[in-house]
């Protein structure tokens, strides 16, 4: 049963003055007591001018009022914390959980049967589900969707990962400053989340995979009209998940489910945020992501999905392929169908739906993959004690086996100062090694992992080298990078027991990532006395540096996991 306006009804001891006085407030808005007599649909309004990637945010959660309204409900959108990648500082990961806290208790303290969750830029799916799970009402995710493509001079472009490759040739000389600036007017050329296989796109995906969103909400590009009927389509059918009370985040969000996300995880190539926050929704619920199980799935699962940055095409190329439910066409051997989803049936009813689009080859079969085994590896060793992964699918081959002497960088202003230093020590061969870029370390994990490649070895064409941290990388990267690595150096890791010279080994076949320094001279190392470290002292800071987890565990906040430690 639905409670609408009477939910919660517990601040003035009397619950009929506190329905009272709600009505009274309420009204003071123009509602008639027939609108208030209905399901409440909850919508988290996460437009923001510091976010561009929500820009059509207003434009959708009209289409999920509509369809709300259509259905016999009463929407009422609410504000939270929005996250733009490029305006969050230091990282959008630090505030990841600010939103997710949030979205949490705003969904706990204000009336409402479902919730209509609209976002889309990198962390704010991630956060928000974080938030629908722990406090458990019926919730749908509608994302904004992605970006349609960018043109210049007869090249196709897409955030970000023409930005950073076109970047690179503007560092290394070869694209002056007025064509620079032009193309930063072309590579988002719309409203919508980035359109390469990033991690906007990704948790799109998968989300819609773990069954939390309809079939086909993950790729409708973001400015087209079919991205306003989803969103009416999905504002209905929360109406029916306010109406039945069934179907909640803890019902659909099982281990079957995450297991599922895993599988469409490496089948995307996507990017290797998707683990960190699928750890974080699952510690939301009681569970945990297995690294090992993921990488299992990686060596079984391939690569299906022709997108930038492991292939060649865009998202708005996928949802013209047949998008998430082709996909998963494509995967069923690899799938538990009879996960329940938002949409009432089974995850076998989204591959029903399934569209087949005759010579696409955006979404390739089993049998001619873009790869034959998925996109992510966890690798570990005496570097990585708790796991740490490599998305090979967007490296180079050559370099996936690798011995090199290590240049070490041990913060990020460390690395910045010195990459270019065209007196720096540095051979392709080489491994780059960040320290101190973790969660704790820098912090908030930024995307600093995509060490660039020194100006020097970059102008004489060197277009990757293995580079290893414990900080992320954006989903739209490209090149050799080892991150994640757990425990992170500032929590007494052993990459902060890396030194210049010393021997690294990289072994992708083989999952293992090694320093070849004995034992002993590594203890010698970490019993050194080592420079006392900035902590804050007070507010978020202080909190986010005394409770976050490591990466293995979603950076999550210790006391806000299930397990609350
Ligand atoms: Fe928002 Fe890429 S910056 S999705
Ligand atoms: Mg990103």
């Amino acid at each position: 049963m639905t409670s609408g306006l009477r939910k919660g009804l517990t601040s003035y001891g009397d619950a009929g003055f506190s329905l009272f006085l709600r009505k009274a407030f309420i009204k003071a808005a123009g509602y008639s007591d027939d609108a208030l007599d209905r399901p409440i649909v909850g919508i988290t309004d996460t437009a923001s001018d510091f976010n561009p990637c929500h820009g059509n945010a207003p434009q959708l959660i009209e289409a999920i009022r509509r369809g709300v309204m259509l259905a016999g409900g009463l929407p009422m959108n609410f504000p939270t914390i929005s996250i733009g990648e490029s305006f969050a500082n230091p990282t959008s990961m630090y505030l990841r959980n600010l939103m997710a806290m949030d979205t949490e208790e705003m969904l706990r303290a204000q009336p409402m049967d479902a919730v209509a969750i609209v976002g889309g830029c990198d962390k704010t799916l991630p956060a928000a589900l974080m938030g629908a799970a722990s406090a458990d009402i019926p919730a749908i995710v509608v994302p904004v969707g992605p970006m349609v493509v960018g043109h210049h001079r007869g090249e196709v472009l897409g955030a970000c990962t023409d930005c950073r490759r076109l970047w690179g040739q503007h560092r290394a000389g070869s694209i002056g400053e007025a064509e620079i600036e032009t193309i930063s007017g072309r590579l988002a050329p719309s409203v919508g989340t980035c359109m390469v296989m990033g991690t906007a796109s990704t948790m799109a995906c998968i989300i819609e995979a773990l069954g939390m969103s309809l079939p086909y909400s993950a790729a409708i590009p973001a400015p087209h009209a079919e991205r306003l009927r989803n969103g009416e389509a999905s504002g209905r059918r929360a109406v029916a998940l306010a109406t039945s009370q069934a179907r909640r985040p803890s019902e659909i969000l099982t281990p079957r489910a995450f297991r599922n996300a895993m599988v469409v995880l490496q089948a995307i190539g996507g990017s290797t945020n998707g683990i960190v926050h699928l750890a974080a929704i699952a510690g939301r619920l009681s569970q945990r992501i297995d690294l090992e199980e993921f990488d299992r799935i990686g060596r079984e699962v391939p690569v299906l999905v022709d997108l930038k940055p492991s292939g060649d095409h865009y998202m708005e190329h996928f949802h013209h392929a047949g998008g998430v439910p082709k996909l998963l066409k494509e995967l069923a051997p690899f799938l538990d169908l009879d996960a329940p989803t938002v949409a009432g049936g089974t995850l076998g009813d989204y591959l029903a739906v399934a569209e087949e689009v005759p010579g696409q080859t955006v979404i390739r079969s089993r049998a001619a993959p873009l790869k034959e085994t998925g996109g992510t590896a966890v690798l570990r060793g005496n570097l990585a004690p708790d796991g740490c992964v490599i998305k090979h699918a967007a490296a180079t081959p050559a370099l996936l086996q690798h011995t090199g002497r290590a240049v070490v960088f041990e913060s990020i202003e460390d690395m910045t100062t010195r990459i270019d230093d065209p007196d720096l020590d540095v051979t392709a061969d080489d491994v780059l090694v960040l320290q101190n870029a973790g969660p704790k370390g820098a912090p908030g994990m930024p995307e600093a992992g995509y060490l660039p490649i020194p100006k020097k070895l970059a102008r004489a064409g060197v277009k990757d080298m293995v580079r290893i941290s414990d900080a992320r990388m954006s989903g739209t990267a490209f090149g050799t990078i080892v991150l994640h690595i757990a425990p992170e150096s500032a929590a007494g890791g052993p990459l902060g027991l890396v030194r210049n010279g010393d021997t690294i080994r990289l072994d992708v076949a083989a999952r293992r990532i090694d320093l070849l320094v004995d034992q002993a001279e590594l203890d010698r190392r970490a019993a050194e006395p080592r420079a006392p470290r900035h902590a804050p002292t007070r507010g978020y800071a202080k909190l986010f540096q005394d409770t976050v987890l490591q990466a293995d565990r979603g950076c999550d906040f210790g006391f806000l996991t299930s397990e609350g430690e």
